[in-house]
């Protein structure tokens, strides 16, 4: 096997971009799987002879990613996201559904080839919940209609119909251009004073730039909130090696898809971003890392870079400045685990998205050994901002050490989920649902919001007064993250929830550490027990256990990230663990006496309802 003429110049274009050559190992690996439909032993063979590795280093970087696949399969691939929001718009009916009607497993493909059909985990489109892709398109807000247009040879495309912030003021400013016509090309973008001002930034010193960055005191958006120019500070002044950029815009946290919204509608913002944020930290070159899954996020990014370079605002001496700024946009092949800087770095480097020990941090050490700087996409964005309008500006636009425009994506049972604008913190999380979202879904009472994405201790109904910024969510017992809050009604298991997230983390830890890798699993066949009415009293004292064996003994912050929904749901919601230990029900049978068993106290015998069915199209958690 070899790659056909046209590939092979697009694979010697594309390894020219990067100083070291393995790191196109996979963008060789897509070449191969689109050219030969899966990635066959030769088609490794292959690729490890295009880059000097072995065929064992190939297949090992191969295996670890889910968008690559080791066999054939059907024409159309259905992937159906079973993550929390898809998960509570009913995507476990959908996707059981879509097999039956093909008389197939998930995993499996149709006897006649023509459909293959796979559970993934948050695509970032939770607003567009029950979300879906058909080789790679959006199909959001999917419906069984759909999947039966789709099953009888139609072309079934829906991306999410982003919705404008209801507050009227102030006009958003990262936003700004998202809702105009033809948004992602250059010419909008140039029409609403993009690019004006880059030959200004860029003729500022470098020092000036960091400087600006400090004091505007701009905090990560990636979820550490971390304050960035200080972040560049660290980078080692008497380093004699090329400096990098990596572009964080693997956004895979559940909950949040508030950086995928700038990618594809308003693409030009980040490269701008991108160009005057590598002048400021002295690099020549960027890595924007795009997760796989967003193949519309790529496709709109490569287009928008072309048309930059084309224009003279990417690349060698930009605009006369003597700036020279190369952008390289990677795509990552599906691991949630690679949006973590260091194992986006050994992903971005051909390897397994495993995370690196640290120290050394990537301000010493990053990609090649060379000191580099991860930000998250919406952080960059707001870099060009407060050159523009002044660091004083930006600190005082949100609150207190939360300075700056804010992204809010907010699902789950909702009205109006989507991902909205505000001055930092100065939306409470309860306006976030009320005044932004619409409010609760089917006049239903709020029980319990995962305020900042997956990792962030889940808050209760009258936890909700609370700004959404780092330190008044943190004041509050959680934690803004990525800020993708996740609504839940009283309908909903709290059980449920920490079984539905624990199982994306069992599925994405990266398996370097053991306590992790086992501990999740751990984790997950406890939940699903106590789920399904089997658990005993000790299950609770068990998995609070195994949390702590969890607990600060891991390689990196994943698996702390891993145990909070159990743990923070324990806490607050330990009678419902009880009741389903106690009375030995699905959720579907305790739930319309669970209020009132509770009002009562923790003694009440449960027993009207427990001859009712134990089968709840909720609790069902399929393989791995
Ligand atoms: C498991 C894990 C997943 C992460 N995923 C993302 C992500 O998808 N996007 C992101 O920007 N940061 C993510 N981060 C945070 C990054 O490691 C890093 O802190 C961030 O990109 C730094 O950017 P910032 O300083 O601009 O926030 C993740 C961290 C961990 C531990
Ligand atoms: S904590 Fe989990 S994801 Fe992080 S290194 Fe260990 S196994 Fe990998
Ligand atoms: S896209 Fe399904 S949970 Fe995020």
């Amino acid at each position: 096997m070899e790659f056909t003429p046209a590939n092979k110049d697009k694979f010697e274009a594309i390894v020219k971009r990067y100083p070291v050559r393995r790191s196109a190992l996979l963008p060789a690996l897509y070449i191969a799987q689109e050219q030969e439909g899966w990635l066959t032993t030769e088609a490794m063979e292959y690729v490890a002879s295009l880059l000097d590795l072995s065929v064992a280093q190939v297949h090992d970087t191969a295996t670890y990613y889910t968008m690559f696949r080791f066999g054939p399969q059907g024409k159309t691939l259905i992937e159906v996201c079973t993550t929390l929001s898809c998960w509570l718009a009913g995507s476990e009916a959908l996707l059981g559904s879509t097999c039956s009607k093909l008389g197939i497993k998930e995993g499996g493909t149709s006897a006649d080839g023509k459909f293959s059909v796979r559970r993934v985990e948050c695509l970032a489109a939770c607003g567009g919940a029950p979300a879906v892709q058909v080789n790679g398109e959006w199909l959001e807000r999917a419906t069984e209609a759909d999947i039966d247009r789709l099953l009888a040879g139609e072309p079934v495309k829906r991306a999410f119909d982003w919705p404008k912030s209801p507050a009227e003021s102030p006009a958003p400013i990262l936003f700004r251009n998202v809702w105009k016509d033809r948004s992602t090309s250059i010419e909008t973008y140039r029409a609403g004073g993009g690019y004006a001002n880059l030959k200004k930034h860029l003729s500022m010193t470098p020092d000036e730039v960091v400087d600006t960055v400090k004091k505007s005191n701009l905090r990560g958006r990636g979820g550490a909130g971390f304050p960035t120019g200080l972040k560049w500070g660290f980078l080692p002044k008497d380093n004699p090696k090329p400096r990098y950029l990596c572009v964080n815009a693997d956004e895979s946290e559940p909950g949040t898809y508030k950086d995928r919204v700038i990618i594809e509608k308003d693409p030009h913002q980040l490269i701008e971003a991108v160009v005057v944020s590598s002048h400021g930290i002295r690099a020549k070159t960027a890595f924007i890392y795009i997760r796989g899954e967003f193949h519309e996020g790529f496709r709109t990014l490569e287009g928008a870079l072309q048309e930059a370079y084309a224009a003279g605002y990417v690349g060698k001496d930009i605009l006369g400045t003597g700036v020279d700024v190369e952008i390289v946009i990677h795509r990552g092949a599906g691991a949630y685990e690679c949006g973590e800087e260091t194992a986006l770095i050994e992903s971005l480097e051909g390897k397994r998205g495993q995370p690196r020990l640290k120290p050394p941090f990537p301000a010493t050490h990053g990609v090649y050994g060379c000191p580099t700087i991860v930000n998250n996409v919406e952080t960059l964005v707001c870099v060009p901002l407060i050159l523009d309008r002044g660091a004083d500006w930006f600190a005082s636009y949100g609150v207190e050490k939360n300075g700056g425009p804010k992204l809010y994506s907010i699902s789950g049972d909702v009205l109006r989920p989507g991902s909205y604008e505000a001055p930092s913190g100065k939306v409470t999380l309860r306006q976030l649902i009320y005044d932004y979202a619409g409010g609760m879904r089917n006049g239903r009472k709020l029980r319990a919001v995962v305020p900042g994405g997956s990792s962030t201790p889940v808050l209760t109904a009258d936890e909700i007064d609370v700004g959404m910024d780092f330190d008044s969510l943190a004041k509050a017992g959680s934690m803004l993250g990525s800020a993708g809050t996740v609504v839940l009604d009283d309908s909903r298991s709290m059980v449920s929830l920490a079984r539905n997230l624990t199982a994306f983390y069992k599925h994405e830890s990266c398996g370097k550490c053991s306590p992790c890798r086992e501990g999740t699993g751990w984790m997950l066949r406890l939940l699903e027990r106590v789920e399904a009415g089997k658990g005993e009293e000790k299950d609770l004292t068990t998995l609070a256990q195994v949390c702590d064996s969890i607990s600060g003994k891991t390689l990196c912050p994943f698996g702390d990230a891993a145990i909070t929904p159990a743990l923070s749901t324990m806490a607050k919601f330990r009678e419902e663990y009880e009741y389903y230990i106690r009375e030995k029900g699905s959720w579907q049978r305790l739930a319309p006496t669970f209020e009132e068993a509770k009002r009562r106290g923790p003694h009440t015998a449960h027993s009207s309802q427990s001859s009712q069915s134990e089968e709840s199209p909720q609790s069902t958690v399929g393989t791995r």
